[in-house]
């Protein structure tokens, strides 16, 4: 309970505070440890990419400089990426400040935002924020957003549907032809999110993203990240897709210099770099299945993924595994934020990270 001495705002009081993964720094100074392993927070394992580390250096000498507020560069870049206009495309400081952008420009209070639980945790604070109310469902028996249970739960007052897809903890995609069918039935006064944070890691053919389904002419928002596929999670690019007209109150919200001038010029490289997005593709496909059997083959029950990191379902209290990993040097997420003791997030790493992570569970 907190005291209100100091007269917080009555809807932040509300809010839990954001519990960050550990940070390797952190692990290193508490435990005395040389060699840390962050396998908790879905980071790309492979450091960003060279092209990208140029462009940061040469960039560095202009930091002098405020940047394009508006990050035409990189809006153009996106938008010849994606074959939408440039006014169809904002950045921000990262996925996270879309999130609350979309959320305070939507909101009004008492609206409701719908989504499934356990998800991103963004949806439910910034809604809180705002006074809306979060109005969770829980996912399918298979942890996937249950599309149907939302369309049920429609209301007058239903403003925001997100849909995290894939979804952060679980790993799970929803079909698409299911969520067109979705999309199709929701009335006009409701807006569909689709958080896609880890939709460069989903390759299955012909599946539909929400550009896609933006560009069908469906009344849609999108939103993506530099944080995970492309490497650049410390420099904080996110960016929303959807027509201008629905990014307009967005925009009116949003910081003035929302996106750094190293930040545009790293994500603008790092998309050039095709060579190294499809390593590093390949190398998560490669080691997600490998690490999967073996921790299938300790007794776990790994769940399919469509991302970077594992759902595990430990099957005794995942503290302890993450205390005993922690003092071997290794970082896992446990799901007991989202009420899932007995769960955990591991984040796919190199081969030499996996091997390391199977190797400790192993003398358990
Ligand atoms: C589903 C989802 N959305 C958004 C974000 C936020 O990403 P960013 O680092 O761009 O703020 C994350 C980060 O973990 C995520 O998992």
């Amino acid at each position: 309970m907190i005291r209100n001495e100091m007269r917080w705002r009555k809807s932040v009081q509300e809010i839990a505070p954001y519990v960050p993964g550990k940070s390797i720094e952190e692990v290193k100074e508490e435990l005395k440890l040389e060699a840390v392993h962050r396998l908790a927070s879905n980071e790309n394992p492979l450091g960003p990419s060279l092209k990208a580390q140029e462009a940061i250096q040469n960039a560095m000498t202009s930091s002098h400089l405020y940047p394009d507020a508006s990050a035409k560069k990189l809006r153009q870049r996106l938008a010849t990426l994606y074959h939408v206009h440039p006014d169809e495309v904002l950045t921000g400081n990262g996925a996270d400040n879309v999130i609350s952008l979309v959320i305070s420009a939507y909101v009004n209070e008492g609206d409701e935002v719908l989504y499934c639980s356990p998800t991103f945790p963004a949806y439910r604070s910034a809604t809180l924020l705002m006074g809306g109310k979060p109005v969770e469902l829980p996912l399918t028996v298979d942890w996937t957003f249950d599309l149907e249970a939302l369309k049920q739960n429609i209301t007058e007052r239903t403003k925001l549907i997100f849909i995290c897809n894939p979804n952060n903890p679980t790993g799970t995609i929803v079909d698409s032809e299911s969520l067109e069918q979705f999309i199709k039935a929701v009335p006009k006064h409701v807006t569909v999110v689709l958080d896609e944070a880890y939709i460069e890691y989903v390759h299955k053919e012909n599946y539909k993203t929400g550009i896609d389904f933006f560009k069908d002419g469906y009344p849609i928002i999108t939103i993506r990240t530099f944080s995970k596929f492309y490497s650049l999670a410390g420099l904080r690019v996110g960016y929303a897709i959807a027509s201008e007209e629905r990014l307009q109150p967005i925009l009116r919200l949003r910081e003035p210099f929302a996106c750094n001038r190293i930040a545009i010029e790293a994500a603008m490289a790092t998309l050039d770099d095709t060579d190294f997005t499809k390593r590093h593709f390949d190398m998560n496909e490669a080691e997600k299945h490998s690490l999967k059997e073996e921790l299938t083959k300790l007794g776990f029950t790994v769940y399919p993924s469509s991302t970077n990191f594992l759902f595990v379902h430990v099957k005794r209290d995942a503290k302890v595994i993450f205390d005993a990993l922690l003092q071997k040097g290794i970082i896992i997420r446990p799901c007991k934020p989202w009420g899932y003791d007995e769960y955990v997030r591991i984040s796919i790493g190199t081969k030499e990270q996996n091997d390391l992570l199977i190797d400790t569970l192993k003398t358990m």
